[in-house]
Formats: structure tokens, C-alpha cells, sequence
């Protein structure tokens, strides 16, 4: 409007106030080009300069219109130089493959941000805006096509047996541009029935030198409302981007199954699991309010999911590790299950829970294979961080990482991957023994009691180390650390390495 006003008043003006105006815009009189022509009456101090100044004018203008197709053409060759330029950059830089995510990019956001909490809220915010305009990074050229990693869970066939683990997504904000990046499974949460700050910052801590992390970030969520509502307009967008239009309706069209997609990944040969804990200040004694806390959150998230966790693993929420013990455990387990199997939708989403890799005697361990039983969950992920500080003996760490290292909270990262795959491997052989006599489960027949399902998660970084822990009984091998220090290629590179590992069979 102001522009259309100003266009206005600048027509009115009269023409020999134009004339008058000195603009800015125009180049100053003794600036303009040689060869214009001028009018007689302008300069001309004798008759024949003009004459000349015209003939000189005719005799170049040939070449300032050759001069000018110069011009034009550079210009195009410019233009289209850098038009190559930013699709090569664009092509390359949102390819997963390329090195510069682990060479340049993983070096460059450590260097900007000290703090690794930092860091890692702007790899969840960069994803999120690129992800808007299609500039995210992605896996190309579907690797997994050919099936050759495909593996079978909860009767859905996966295109790999690589998954993100949870805390990379706590709020459940990037689930699309994490499936991008090459996994089957992604992870999103934990996530609490109200808002919870967590622990004050600093909080997350890197241990640079054995590509390892300590965090005590618990479980700062936003709550299990504000992920709901994230996780039901990702529906509606999917349903409009798929063509089911913008109907009342069509968020229950897509949950049950309409588009052919699993509905929590909603992407074929994926599936999304959405991870559930208590609050803190939920009173650690009061087994039904625990409860209450994961039924809570389960009635407003299973329908968006795919599976579910119960978190009752991380270090850095008091009293959390000792609802491990079996009746507790199973108490939690069954409500869940409860509730799980009432969500109002045609397809239930599967329940599994997630154990820490310090409960590791074999009276706990067989303690929660027993509520496993008892509660009728579907599988387990083996492990969290840890509570335990690794060898080699700090001596050998860098004086900062000495210090670190005394820091409160879970360790993560490359450590952790002996121990998660024999804890596996133990989950595994007596999760196949069947229910123990003492169980409920126990009276069942072993037809009606489908095989346990083991995800593995803890200090894998490559494909040899993920081959190895899916042979000691994982059924997925899931990533965090490996992919803060590897970028995000690491899911990419993972995958590939397997299959060069199982081709050398
Ligand atoms: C910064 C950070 C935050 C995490 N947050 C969660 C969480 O919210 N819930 C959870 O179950 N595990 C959480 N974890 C644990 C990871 O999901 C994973 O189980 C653990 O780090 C071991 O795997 P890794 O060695 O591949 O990282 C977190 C780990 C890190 C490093």
C-alpha cells in the first residue's frame, strides 16, 4: 500500500521537476556513457562537435551492443556456474555419505559449542529447519533395497536392524529427518506425563578421548501432552501430504492403516518407538502412581507409536533403576500393557522395556525376565548408560577428562559395547529358557508365547561391533554417542560396513 501511494504521488509529479530532481539513481552528467547521444542544445560550443559526437556514436555502437552480448553472456555463465555450484553443494551436503558430516562438521560443532548440551540443541534445531525446506540430510540411492539387512520384528520386516536410541529426540521433533538418515527404528523420549526441567546445566559432558559421554541430563521433557500434540499434527501433515486431504476423520484413517504405512513411522519397513518414564517427583514409593505416570503417558502417545518403552533405566532419576526389582517391575508392566492394548486403534502398539547394564547379577536379571514374563510385554532393550567409569584406568585420560569423568551421571559411548553384548546374550539365553515355573506366563503353551524381542543398545560404533551384537541375540542394534562423535552418516557407514563384513562370509 505505502509503495502503491508513493508510485502515486511520483507520477503527479510535473515533468519539469523530474528534469529539475537530482536522482540518486542517475549517474552523474560527466559520468554518463561517452557515446550518448546529446541534444544540441545542451553543450555544443561550435556546430560540428555535434556532428561528430553523432558519427562517433553511430561508429560505436556496433561494438557497445557486442560489448553488452559479452556482458549478458558472462553474466549467464555466472549465473549458471553458481547454479551448479549450490546443486553439487546441495546434492553433497545432504547426502549422509559424504565425509565432510564426520570431518568437518562433527570437529566445526564441537569447536562452536564447548557445552555438548548446546551442541546438541542445534543439531536438533538445524535438523528441524532444514528439514522444513527439504535441505535435511539423507540417505540416497536406498542402499536397503535389495534387502540384504532386512530383518524380521513384531511380524513387520525392517529394512536394516539399525536403530536410533532414545534421548537424541526427547521431544519427539525430528522422528522424519532421523528415518532420513538411514535407521529402522528411531527412538524418540523419554518423555514424562508433566513437564520436568531435569537436573541443572551443566549437564552433559563429552570424553572426547575415548569418543565417550557422560550425561545427567533427567529427563528434562516437555511433557507427554506437548509430544502428543507434535505427534498428531505429524499425522494430519502426512495424511495432506499423501493425498487423504484435511478431513476430521483422517488422522484415525492413517493410525489404522489406510496408507500402508506402520502407524507411528509411517514409512514402510520402519517403525517408530516412543519411550515413556515417570516424573520425578512422583514419590518413589507409591507403586500405583508410578503406574499411573506410565499409564498416563501411554494414553496419550501409544496411539502414535509403533512400540513403547518403559523406561526404568536411567541413572539420573532417583529411585528410577529400582523399580527393576520383579514386583515393581511388573506391576509397571502390566499396567502398561493394559493400557497399550485399549488404544483406539486397529493395530496395538508393542511394549517393550528398557534395562539398565548395572543390574547385570543374574538374580536381576532373571528378576525381569520374570515380570517380563508375568506382564506379557513383548521384548526388551539391553541397556542405558552406565553408572560404572570404565578402563582403561583414568591415569591414562587427559587431566580435563580425569576430571570429567568424576562427574555425576551415565556413561555412554564405545566402553559400554563388551559389556551391553554379553548382557544381550544372557537376556537372550534366558529369555528363550521360557517362563520359569513360578511365573504366571508359565501355564501357556509354548506356541502361545512368541519369542522375546531384544534391541541392544550401548557403545556401538561401526558395523562389526553391530553384526556382533545382533549375533549374541539382538534382534536391533541401537545408536546414540556413535552418532554425536561419527555425524550424521554414522547410521549410513554402520549399514555399510555390514554388508561389506557379511559379504567377506
Ligand atoms: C545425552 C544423552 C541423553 C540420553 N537420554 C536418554 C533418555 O532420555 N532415555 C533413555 O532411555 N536413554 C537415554 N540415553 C541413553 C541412550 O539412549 C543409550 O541407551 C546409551 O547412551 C547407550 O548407547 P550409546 O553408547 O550408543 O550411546 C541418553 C544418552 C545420552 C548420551
Amino acid at each position: 500500500m505505502i509503495a502503491f501511494r508513493a508510485g502515486l504521488r511520483a507520477r503527479s509529479l510535473p515533468a519539469s521537476r523530474w528534469a529539475q530532481r537530482p536522482s540518486a539513481l542517475l549517474p552523474k552528467r560527466s559520468e554518463r556513457l561517452p557515446n550518448t547521444v546529446r541534444f544540441v542544445s545542451e553543450s555544443a560550443p561550435n556546430a560540428s562537435a555535434p556532428a561528430a559526437a553523432a558519427a562517433e556514436a553511430v561508429k560505436e555502437a556496433p561494438k557497445e551492443v557486442a560489448k553488452r552480448a559479452t556482458r549478458k553472456s558472462r553474466k549467464g555463465r555466472y549465473a549458471t556456474s553458481l547454479a551448479l555450484v549450490l546443486l553439487v553443494g546441495y546434492v553433497y551436503g545432504t547426502d549422509t555419505r559424504a565425509s565432510i558430516h564426520r570431518y568437518a562438521m562433527v570437529p566445526l560443532i564441537r569447536a562452536v559449542y564447548p557445552d555438548a548440551e548446546d551442541a546438541h540443541h542445534f543439531g536438533v534445531d538445524i535438523l528441524k529447519e532444514l528439514y522444513q525446506y527439504g535441505l535435511h540430510p539423507r540417505e540416497r540411492g536406498n542402499p536397503d533395497r535389495n534387502g540384504d539387512l532386512s530383518t524380521e520384528v513384531f511380524g513387520h520386516t525392517l529394512s536394516n536392524p539399525i536403530g536410533i536410541s532414545a534421548g537424541l529426540d526427547k521431544h519427539g521433533e525430528i522422528p522424519d529427518p532421523l528415518f532420513d538418515l538411514g535407521p529402522a527404528i528411531v527412538e524418540i523420549g523419554g518423555t514424562t506425563p508433566l513437564p520436568q526441567d531435569g537436573n541443572p546445566r551443566p549437564r552433559v559432558f563429552r570424553v572426547p578421548s575415548q569418543n565417550g559421554m557422560i550425561n545427567r541430563y533427567g529427563l528434562n521433557s516437555k511433557g507427554a501432552d506437548n509430544m502428543a500434540a507434535i505427534l498428531k499434527q505429524r499425522v494430519r501433515d502426512f495424511a495432506y501430504a499423501t493425498g487423504f486431504g484435511d478431513y476430521e476423520n483422517v488422522e484415525q484413517r492413517i493410525l489404522n492403516g489406510e496408507a500402508n504405512v506402520p502407524p507411528g513411522s509411517l514409512v514402510p519397513g520402519k517403525l517408530l518407538a516412543v519411550q515413556v518414564a515417570k516424573n520425578k517427583l512422583t514419590p518413589d514409593n507409591d507403586i500405583d502412581a508410578i503406574s499411573r505416570d506410565y499409564v498416563y503417558c501411554v494414553d496419550r502417545l501409544a496411539q502414535y507409536a509403533d512400540i513403547l518403552v518403559v523406561n526404568v533405566s536411567s541413572p539420573n532419576t532417583p529411585g528410577l533403576r529400582d523399580l527393576q526389582a520383579t514386583a515393581p517391575l511388573t506391576a509397571i508392566l502390566t499396567a502398561v500393557v493394559g493400557s497399550a492394548k485399549n488404544v483406539e486403534r486397529k493395530t496395538k502398539p508393542h511394549v517393550m522395556v528398557k534395562v539398565s547394564p548395572d543390574e547385570d547379577s543374574d538374580e536381576q536379571i532373571s528378576g525381569i525376565c520374570e515380570a517380563v514374563w508375568n506382564s506379557g510385554v513383548d521384548g526388551v532393550i539391553v541397556g542405558n548408560t552406565t553408572n560404572r567409569r570404565p578402563d582403561p584406568s583414568q591415569s591414562t585420560l587427559p587431566e580435563k577428562e580425569q576430571q570429567t569423568m568424576k562427574e555425576t551421571g551415565g556413561y555412554s559411548g564405545p566402553e559400554l559395547f563388551d559389556r551391553s553384548t554379553a548382557l544381550v546374550a544372557r537376556y537372550r539365553s534366558l529369555l528363550d529358557q521360557g517362563p520359569s515355573q513360578a511365573s504366571d506366563a508359565a501355564e501357556q503353551s509354548p506356541a502361545e508365547q512368541p519369542r522375546k524381542v531384544l534391541f541392544v543398545s550401548g557403545g556401538i560404533t561401526n558395523g562389526q561391533q553391530a553384526l556382533a551384537a545382533l549375533n549374541a541375540g539382538a534382534s536391533v542394534a541401537m545408536m546414540y554417542t556413535g552418532i554425536t562423535y561419527g555425524g550424521i552418516g554414522t547410521v549410513t557407514r554402520v549399514k555399510q560396513e555390514m554388508r561389506e563384513e557379511l559379504q567377506k562370509k
